[in-house]
């Protein structure tokens, strides 16, 4: 079938800039994606693109080109599936907060209710695209809920896992290392792979688009994460051993990097990994190896996000020893809330754990990101319910210029890798603190030799002092 409508479900940072890109390949095609948020489609059809919801280098430009012609933001959910032959399904599954697999597994509510609206409303035969991060067999599940409404129409269940990382999306759609399409493989399953392969085609070479049956793509969205984080976590594990002897981190990383087998990438020591994904895709690989009864393979997976869980503990554990053992009372300066540079996503940010971390020993944290709007810092802290929403107000000071938010302070804790944090004007933000005064790298950017001339305490994660 040759797609000429596509309909996407949520307007998140995995849908937006999937299908404005998408758009910008295919003029030809009509993309509509729609949220049941009004105030973020709203904010999707500002005039102004600079206001568009998720920040991504490039993609205003990308917005800019294709909103109006064939790509159109809706809160119209039921037109949109109507019309489509094509729908992607991308909204949120977080992980559950309550009940069976708390914790661990996947909320699947918004997947389900995705799932029984376009039951409801579809009338032709459509494509059904799960784009959402998922467990292992949700297509199983759409299919079933989809399959069951008598109404005479035929669903194809395909999944294509994202593998763009925030703060490179719009690039790494561009050009992606690869595509994965998963599907029945059955003549109408194959079909329907065919279809969306002929959509990437548009602009993605031909041996980068890998198609495989619907289990074998889910899986590997998983466990692609569980890499990545593994590998974090295994050199952050190195970091702490670093610090107790005399070899630096950054030192090794570049050792091992430099062999070809292993390779350079994600091997920056850090405060620990965040976002969306790596946490709740490895607790869903958790979840699903114990519910075959595979211990060992769940211990081994669980213990990448309990290294993770540690260095962020450290972290803060860290700045309250060098203090003095109280920060009670004292002025600690967050520089970036983003879970990392060039996104406005905080989700499972480190620094959201280390502050929580510091208001325990009531310290006062100021808090300064390029990106991060003051709203989403108390919506992050309130969310863990640590503290009344009043506790964090009192102690949290959410600033909009990094030099207000280090006046004063004891201590700076850089959270965040913005590049502009390179650039400050690091005597004059030492002149107005206290002494002595202490930088906490955790992403380790900054120039250690030239802070420490300055005057300043220097940590940086993984180097002995
Ligand atoms: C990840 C995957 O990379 C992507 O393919 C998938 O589709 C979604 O999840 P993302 O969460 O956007 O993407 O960010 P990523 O660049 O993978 O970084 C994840 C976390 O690890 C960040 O907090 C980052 O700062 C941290 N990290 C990464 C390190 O601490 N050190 C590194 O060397 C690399
Ligand atoms: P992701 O990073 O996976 O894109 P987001 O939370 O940024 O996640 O985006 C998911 C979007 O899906 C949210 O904007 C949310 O409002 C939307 N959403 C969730 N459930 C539905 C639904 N049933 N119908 C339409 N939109 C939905």
């Amino acid at each position: 079938m040759k797609i000429k409508s596509i309909c996407c479900i949520g307007a998140g940072y995995v849908g937006g800039p999937t299908m404005a890109v998408i758009a910008k390949k295919c003029p030809q095609i009509k993309v509509t994606v729609v949220d049941i948020n009004e105030a973020r489609i709203a904010a999707w059809n500002d005039e102004n693109v600079d206001n568009i919801p998720v920040y991504e280098p490039g993609l205003s430009d990308v917005v800019a080109e294709a909103r109006g012609r064939n790509l159109f933001f809706s809160t119209d959910v039921d037109k949109a599936i109507h019309e489509a032959d094509m729908i992607f399904i991308s909204v949120n599954t977080p992980t559950k907060t309550y009940g069976e697999g708390k914790g661990l597994a996947a909320d699947l509510k918004w997947i389900e209710l995705c799932a029984r609206q376009i039951a409801r409303v579809s009338t032709t035969d459509k494509i059904v695209v799960e784009k959402s991060t998922l467990p292992v067999r949700t297509a199983s599940t759409i299919k079933s809920i989809l399959d069951h409404t008598g109404s005479g129409v035929n669903f194809q269940i395909l999944s294509n896992p994202e593998f763009l990382a925030e703060g490179t999306a719009v690039e790494d759609l561009m050009k992606p290392d690869r595509v994965l399409i998963g599907g029945d493989q059955t003549p109408e399953g194959l079909e329907a792979i065919q279809s969306l392969v002929d959509v990437y085609a548009e602009w993605v070479p031909k041996d980068h688009i890998l198609t495989t049956n619907v289990w074998s793509s889910e899986l590997s969205k998983l466990t692609a994460n569980a890499f990545l984080a593994q590998r974090v976590s295994s050199i952050n594990a190195l970091s702490e051993l670093c610090e107790h002897t005399e070899a630096d981190i950054n030192e090794v990383a570049r050792a091992i990097g430099s062999d070809s087998r292993i390779g350079p990438k994600f091997l920056k020591a850090s405060v620990g990994f965040g976002g969306s994904c790596f946490q709740k895709d490895i607790l869903n690989l958790v979840y699903i190896s114990r519910s075959y009864g595979l211990d060992e393979v769940a211990d081994y997976w669980e213990q990448v996000i309990k290294m993770n869980d540690h260095q962020k503990k450290r972290f803060a554990k860290k700045i309250i020893r060098s203090l003095y053992n109280t920060v009670n009372g004292k002025k600690i300066a967050l520089l970036g809330w983003a879970f990392k540079k060039d996104t406005n996503d905080t989700r499972e940010s480190a620094a959201i754990y280390v502050t929580d971390h510091l208001l325990f020993e009531h310290a006062n944290v100021a808090v300064f990101d390029p990106k991060v709007r003051e709203e989403q810092v108390f919506v992050d802290m309130d969310y863990l319910n640590t503290r009344s929403s009043e506790e964090n107000r009192k102690y949290i000071d959410v600033v909009e210029d990094p030099y207000e938010a280090c006046k004063g302070a004891h201590a700076i804790a850089i959270m965040t890798e913005w590049d502009e944090f390179k650039t400050y004007d690091w005597q004059r933000i030492y002149d107005n603190m206290l002494k002595p005064a202490h930088v906490f790298d955790g992403r380790n950017i900054l120039d250690r030799k030239k802070l420490k001339q300055i005057g300043f305490q220097v940590y940086s994660i993984g180097t002995a002092d």
